[in-house]
This record gives structure tokens, C-alpha cells and sequence, in this order.
């Protein structure tokens, strides 16, 4: 059932919540598929909704950064890092305590936390006396959902309240920091950007460069993929002699089948899963012009090389 926000409706998925239901709801990065955090039953229910492997541990949402302490130590560099980017795209790895049911962790000794600041997602928070765990609310393996219809399309009845509060503003999920030591470990790169990360903390380490335990483990899955093959392109390279759709910065190249063309890098990041769910339709070749690594650049450029297969 999907519904636009009002009193109402956060009421009524807030009594869902608590039930053990699952409510599918926007944040300013994507529409995530929540359930109660703390109830392993109804976390149980988030993993067969998506076909989401156990292992793959949930981020758990909360309405303010002192919340988080109910289920998590705040590190000193965690205090930092929500003192500046908290309500916002970003999400912290921190050690979990032990009111955090081993479903909600993927079975490891720590949980992902995140404050968003979209209002629906904040109201919905602020009804339910416990943290929300949420997915972004697609199948797994497929583009992310920027938008109520397309939870609706992908995961239909699976939830049973989806929160329509229309688009997200940034259309790229959150950053995911590993805070549990001195320095930042950048798991998965998002809206808050590593040149933002690394003014506030002086140095960022990356994932590969740290042992295999520690790196996030949805990245280790295939992601973001529509049903036809993605390929990337960068300006000044060839078009390929096969027929071809086209998402990237305008303006769109005379050969192409169809195009998503977008007049600024946020705007491109904004609607780049959606253009990938509308182009995969033509049944022919993706081609997506891939943005330098730099600023929010590197959060889209991460999630097309995974659509198109590329780690
Ligand atoms: O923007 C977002 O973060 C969205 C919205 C709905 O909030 N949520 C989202 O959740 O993207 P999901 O489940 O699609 O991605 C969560 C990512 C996965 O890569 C997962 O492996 C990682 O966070 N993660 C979660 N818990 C972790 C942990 N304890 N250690 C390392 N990585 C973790
Ligand atoms: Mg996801």
C-alpha cells in the first residue's frame, strides 16, 4: 500500500513498525525498507523481502546523534565526525552493544549508525521508540529506489505501508565510515564527500588498504545492476557501433538511442538509478559517462562501475 505523507500515514507506519511490519519510507539519499532494529523478527523479514544475503549487515536509523548510544559506542573520532556531517548522508561503523540482535549486524561485533536529515524520515523516527533498520528498499542486486512508485514496482506487497514523500533530494546513498579507530576507514563512498572527511580528520584510509574484516561486506555483492549490460565511457572516447542508450552530462550524443542527459554532476547523481531502471527498458547497450573520482563525483562513478560490473 503506498501512501503520501501526512500525520496519518507516519502515524499509522510508526503502529506498523511496532508491530513488526515492514514500512518502506524516503531519506534524502534513497527510499529505504525499514523494520524495527531491535526485533530480529522483523529485521528477519527485511532480508527475505530484498533476497538479501545474512551476511550482509543493516544500517540502523535513529532521529538524533544521542540516540545512537542506546545501541553503539560513540568513539572520540565518531563524535567528530556526527558533530559535522550528522543529520546528513553519512553513516558510522562503530562497536555494537549487545541490545543489537546479531540479524541486525550480519553476525559481526559492530552495527552501522545513521541520522538522516530528510523530515519524513525524522518524523517517522521520532513516533517509534526504537532504531529503524533499513535497506535501501530495492531487490537485491538491483538499482537503488529514488522514488515511492519504484519500491512499489520492486518490492510490491513486501512492506506493508510505502511512505510516498516524493523524490530524494540526493539519490546516492550515505557514506559509510568505519569509526571504530583514530582514523576514518571510507567502506563505501557517498554524499558526504572523502575531500569533507578528510578536511575534518587530516587523513582518510580506504578499504582496500585494510584487512579483509573490516571492509564492508555489501560490497563484496554484485549491485546497482539493470537488466542489460552498463557500459562507461568518458568524454572523447569512442561510441560503440551497436545500438546504445545513453546517461551522462548533456548533451546527449547524436547516436544514441534514447538519453538521460543531465546539466550538472548533482543532478546526474540525483537521477542516476532512475535512468538506469528507465533505459534498461530499450532492452539495448547502457552507455553511462563516467565522472572524474573527486568530490561527489567518486560516490557515482563507485555506483556505475558496480552497475556495470566493475568493481
Ligand atoms: O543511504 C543509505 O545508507 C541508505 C538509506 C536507506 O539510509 N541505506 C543503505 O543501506 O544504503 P544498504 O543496506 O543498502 O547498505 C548498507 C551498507 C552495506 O554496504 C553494508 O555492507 C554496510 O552498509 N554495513 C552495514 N553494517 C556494517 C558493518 N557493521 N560493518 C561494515 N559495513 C556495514
Ligand atoms: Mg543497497
Amino acid at each position: 500500500m503506498i501512501r503520501s505523507v501526512g500525520p496519518d500515514v507516519l502515524a499509522l507506519g510508526a503502529k506498523l513498525l511496532a508491530h513488526g511490519e515492514l514500512v518502506a519510507f524516503p531519506t534524502e539519499t534513497v527510499y529505504g525498507l525499514g523494520a524495527n532494529g531491535l526485533d530480529a523478527g522483523a529485521v528477519k523479514k527485511i532480508y527475505a523481502a530484498k533476497g538479501r544475503p545474512g551476511d550482509n549487515p543493516l544500517i540502523l536509523h535513529f532521529a538524533d546523534v544521542q540516540a545512537i548510544e542506546s545501541c553503539a559506542v560513540m568513539t572520540p573520532l565518531a563524535r567528530r565526525l556526527a558533530r559535522a556531517f550528522m543529520p546528513g548522508p553519512l553513516t558510522l561503523v562503530l562497536p555494537a552493544l549487545p541490545c543489537v540482535p546479531l540479524q541486525t549486524r550480519g553476525g559481526l561485533d559492530t552495527v552501522a549508525c545513521r541520522v538522516p536529515s530528510s523530515s519524513v524520515a525524522r518524523q517517522l523516527l521520532a513516533l517509534v521508540p526504537f532504531p529503524l533498520a533499513a535497506p535501501s528498499a530495492n531487490t537485491s542486486g538491483r538499482p537503488s529506489p529514488t522514488d515511492a512508485a519504484t519500491v512499489q514496482a520492486d518490492l510490491g506487497e513486501a512492506a506493508a505501508l510505502i511512505i510516498d514523500g516524493g523524490p530524494c533530494s540526493l539519490g546516492l546513498e550515505s557514506t559509510v565510515v568505519d569509526a571504530t579507530g583514530a582514523l576514518p576507514v571510507l567502506l563505501r563512498p557517498g554524499g558526504v564527500t572523502v575531500e569533507q572527511l578528510h578536511e575534518l580528520c587530516g587523513r582518510v584510509l580506504f578499504a582496500r588498504g585494510v584487512d579483509e574484516a573490516r571492509k564492508s561486506p555489501g560490497t563484496r555483492y554484485r549491485h546497482y545492476a539493470p537488466s542489460v549490460a552498463v557500459r562507461l565511457w568518458r568524454p572523447g572516447e569512442e561510441f560503440p557501433e551497436e545500438p546504445f542508450s545513453f546517461m551522462g552530462l548533456a548533451p546527449a550524443p547524436a547516436c544514441s538511442r534514447e538519453a538521460c542527459v543531465f546539466d550538472s554532476l548533482r543532478d546526474y547523481a540525483a537521477g542516476c538509478y532512475a535512468a538506469l531502471r528507465r533505459l534498461e527498458r530499450l532492452g539495448v547497450l547502457i552507455v553511462a559517462q563516467l565522472p572524474p573520482d573527486e568530490g561527489l563525483g567518486r560516490a557515482l562513478a563507485d555506483r556505475l562501475r558496480r552497475s556495470a560490473g566493475q568493481e
